[in-house]
């Protein structure tokens, strides 16, 4: 077996996507040795392949707690990309221009009014758009929309682009990435784990391990004989090239519109628990056409450009599995589903914050991994 002394980190984080990077990268700040190991390409899985919404608001978001958290995240977001653009010198793609979600239907602009209601409640500011109104916005949508809500603190990023810039960012701060690097076994001492050995035989020691493999935590978790219930959601997405750029991100029921730098448009996204095969099918495009088209009938013209699809790690209760757990010196930082992207700064926050302060300001109790006994 390969052995790395000159490996030896503070912290070893497990999984290189936005999640790993991000806490790898605020460590680093802090003045850590960090090492990230990942399976694959650091960035080639789900943080690749998301939309970059950042739109906490719209959402009924559950438990209160939550939609807190995500909110706390978004409003880190213009600082932590700030920030991200500097270390890295590279753009790291962030909007702020808000977000539209539209109602086709009589069902969804029910929904539509009971979010404003809720929302504007706990102080939130949702503009309800009548159709002459949202016409008037310019975004070239459908004639039978029947109404929306302009979100103006919703927010959205180029999640390709941050990603690479993060990467950037994460080596200028000394971070050791290590691609290709599946972890296939723990060595423990009692509830501590000494070293762990990745699928060639080469072993890597932390005083401090972080697990954020996305969807697949719960296998790595195996080897310690944990059981951390996270699982892959697959999420179809497609890309045009489209006329006129759109000028914020579209939403209505489970489809999105995103708008990308030089008229590309992304079209999200599907929902399905098939496992661990990223599958592009002929009937979620056929179900993203259908969305895309009926919200914005203009996407029938556009230039196709691609398809893929990626996998949310989701957990039973949907909600991200944050904190210390049974083994003391392992931290959880995954299961963050269907907001990976936007809690990524909050989550670098309280990881790093337990790691280095030992503790957080954060109320994560209800994200702690003990709560699935
Ligand atoms: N955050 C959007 C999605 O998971 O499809």
């Amino acid at each position: 077996m390969a052995e790395h002394s000159s490996r030896a980190a503070d912290v070893l984080v497990i999984g290189g996507g936005i999640i790993g990077c991000s806490i790898a990268w605020r460590l680093a700040q802090a003045g850590m040795k960090v090492t990230v190991l990942d399976r694959a390409e650091p960035g080639g899985e789900a943080s690749s392949a998301a939309g970059g919404m950042l739109a906490p608001l719209g959402e009924m978001l559950e438990p209160r707690t939550f939609s807190e958290l995500c909110v706390a995240s978004r409003n880190l977001y213009p600082r932590f990309a700030a920030e991200i653009e500097e270390s890295s010198g590279h753009h790291a793609g962030y909007r702020s221009d808000g977000s539209l979600m539209v109602a086709l239907d009589e069902k969804i602009e029910r929904e539509l009014g009971e979010i404003q209601r809720v929302q504007t409640a706990q102080g939130y500011s949702l503009d309800p758009l009548t159709p002459g109104e949202i016409q008037g916005r310019g975004a070239d949508l459908s004639p039978h929309v029947r109404g929306g809500l302009f979100i103006p603190e919703d927010h959205w990023v180029d999640n390709e682009r941050l990603m690479r810039a993060l990467l950037i960012a994460c080596q200028r701060a000394g971070v050791r990435l290590e691609a290709g690097c599946a972890v296939h076994k723990f060595n423990l001492t009692g509830d501590r784990i000494d070293s762990v050995v990745e699928e060639n035989d080469t072993r890597y020691t932390a005083k401090t391990y972080v697990l954020a493999a996305g969807c697949w935590s719960g296998k790595i978790a195996e080897g310690l004989g944990i059981k951390v219930p996270v699982a892959p959601c697959c999420g179809q997405m497609m890309e045009f090239e489209v006329e006129r750029e759109l000028p914020f991100v579209v939403r209505s029921g489970m489809h999105y519109l995103v708008p990308r730098p030089g008229r590309r448009l992304l079209v999200g996204a599907t929902s399905e628990h098939t496992g661990f095969e990223k599958t592009v099918t002929a009937n979620g495009l056929l179900s993203l056409m259908e969305g895309a088209v009926r919200i914005a009938p203009m996407v029938g013209k556009a230039l196709f450009l691609r398809a893929w699809a990626g996998l949310r790690p989701d957990t039973v209760d949907h909600l991200p599995i944050l904190g210390y757990g049974e083994i003391e010196n392992l931290t959880f930082a995954t299961g963050h589903f269907r907001n990976g992207i936007l809690l990524a700064p909050v989550t670098a926050e309280i990881i790093a914050d337990l790691i280095v302060k030992g503790f957080t300001s954060r109320p994560i109790e209800v994200y702690r991994p003990t709560r699935f006994k």
